[in-house]
């Protein structure tokens, strides 16, 4: 092995000796003293000049591993590999990782790449996120696993486009513009079958009736674009598709209705959900995954220029309805309506999902934990829930009921775009329900993913860095891939 390499092995602390024998010597399979209590998940220790590896960290997948349901297993093995990559991560001369990844290699491959990520455009050592680079700085470890696996592979293109998410929403707004931003997908797409993408302007949009969508771009002088990736991966081409449909605000001041300066700057991550379907979408087309699947993405910024639509105005959607913007920092709900009628129109999708960093309200209600899902389909609701168990990137069921239209209904205009403080999501949900045409019909399936709250973290967990989170990126992709079989 050279002198780079280093191995990442997560073991039992009941049963130490089966993962850890061949790797170490013998009286360090028992971390603990006798009587203590078992090291706990991600507790590590790591050995130099080991018989296995010029370097091994071992991890702690914690107490009564095998007794566990299988997805509290996979967090386990998550949290146990994400430690130890981050001990690794602190040693300059490591290069190669290599990862027993036995216990479940979907997700150490997933813990691994996510681990090692850190944004950064500080320029004392390369950046892989220098925009300047044509050629992107790779990264600072590559991971193999003990034996390679089909699941080791696809949790790699999981992590992968996670990390991809995290990265758009990561970049500030002066590098991401809805025209960067287009630029970036055009060029993570390149090469990979059976996708078509296309990227619409202002004048486009503006032939097709989107207004609502167009009332956003007024105040600023940043072109806005609406981007469509079309991959068709099922046997028949012409069968209808998923739907993705992601909130892409480039950067949200607020608008006339201004936002107060003090963290404002996490507005540049407003782009999360469109982020967030474009990478999953990424995903499914690299894996090639037999399904059908539209991804839409209206991308502006928000801001206060001269010609911003200013709270009172009234505007005609596409789908010919009046919408009031009594406040124009409920923008979210206007980029989308106008673009989720389009796609349900254009694409005739049998679903429709959307995501979008919407709500403060749904940071209320489930902080940093939960995307909020609001969906009229118990099925749907149930299927985006196991994805979401599976890959430890968990939804939470909210309301939207027809007793709250009240709220968005006293205006002049059929609609308004902001219906108060209480129960602001279920508001903003049932803004966008009648945008969804064929829902009425069950036509359609529709959920609507509410990310404002899980789009970034606050404090550092098991096996990613604080910042944007580019969630519900995993659970999407496993939601497509079971939706495939
Ligand atoms: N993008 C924000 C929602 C948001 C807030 C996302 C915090 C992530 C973190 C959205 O456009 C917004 O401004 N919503 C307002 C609307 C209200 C002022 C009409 C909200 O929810 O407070
Ligand atoms: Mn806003
Ligand atoms: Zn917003």
């Amino acid at each position: 092995m050279s002198t780079s390499q280093a191995l990442i092995v997560p073991f039992d602390p009941s049963a130490p000796s089966q993962a850890v024998a061949g790797v170490l010597p013998l009286q360090l399979w028992s971390l603990t003293p006798s009587g203590d209590k078992a090291p706990k998940a991600g507790a590590t220790a790591t050995f130099y000049n080991t018989p296995a590896s010029k370097t091994t960290t071992i991890s702690s997948v914690g107490d009564g591993f095998s007794s566990k349901a299988s997805e509290v297993k996979r967090e386990l093995v998550r949290k146990s590999v994400g430690a130890a990559v981050k001990e690794l991560k602190a040693f300059e001369g490591v290069k190669e990782v290599v990862v027993d990844a036995s216990l479940d290699p979907h997700a150490a491959a997933v813990a691994a790449h996510l681990a090692l990520y850190k944004f950064t455009l500080k320029t004392n050592v390369p950046s892989p996120f220098d925009p300047r680079n044509a050629e992107p700085a790779g990264d600072k470890i590559a991971f193999a696993p003990v034996e390679a696996s089909a699941e080791w592979d696809r949790g790699v293109v999981y992590a992968q486009s996670q990390n991809l998410a995290r990265t758009l929403a990561e970049y500030p707004a002066n590098m991401i513009t809805p025209t960067a931003f287009t630029e970036r997908v055009r060029r993570e797409f390149e090469g990979i079958a059976n996708v078509e993408i296309v990227v619409r302007d202002e004048a486009w949009a503006a032939e097709k009736g989107m207004n609502v969508f167009l009332s956003v771009t007024h105040g600023t002088s940043e072109p806005a674009k609406f981007l469509e990736i079309i991959y068709k991966g099922a046997a028949d081409k012409t069968a209808a598709p998923l739907a993705f449909v992601g909130k892409g605000i480039t950067f949200d001041s607020g608008g006339i209705s201004l936002k107060p300066g003090a963290g404002m700057k996490l507005m540049r991550g407003d782009m999360g959900g469109a982020a967030a379907v474009v990478s999953a979408g990424l995903a499914i087309a690299k894996l090639q995954l037999p399904i059908n699947l539209v991804v839409t993405t209206p991308l502006t910024e928000n801001m206060p220029g001269p010609s911003a639509t200013k709270p009172g105005d009234i505007i005609y959607a596409m789908n010919g309805k009046s919408v009031e913007v009594d406040n124009t920092d409920a923008e979210g709900r206007l980029v989308l309506s106008d673009a989720i009628y389009y796609t349900s129109t254009e694409y005739k999708p049998h679903t429709l999902i959307d995501v979008a960093t919407l709500t403060h309200a749904m940071v209320f209600a489930v902080g940093e934990v939960f995307s909020g899902v609001i969906s009229s389909s118990d099925e749907l609701w149930q299927q985006l829930y196991e994805a979401g168990q599976l890959e430890h990137d968990r939804f939470w069921r909210m309301p939207m009921d027809d007793e709250y239209l009240p709220q968005i209904h006293g205006s002049n205009a059929d609609l308004q775009n902001y219906g108060g403080l209480p129960a602001g999501s279920a508001t903003a949900a049932l803004f966008l329900k009648p945008f969804v045409a064929g829902l009425e019909e069950g036509e359609i399936k529709w959920a609507h993913l509410d990310i404002a709250g899980s789009m970034e973290v606050t404090r550092p967990g098991a096996y990613q860095e604080k910042g944007m989170t580019g969630r519900p990126v995993r659970a999407l992709i496993e939601f497509a891939r079971r939706l495939s079989n």
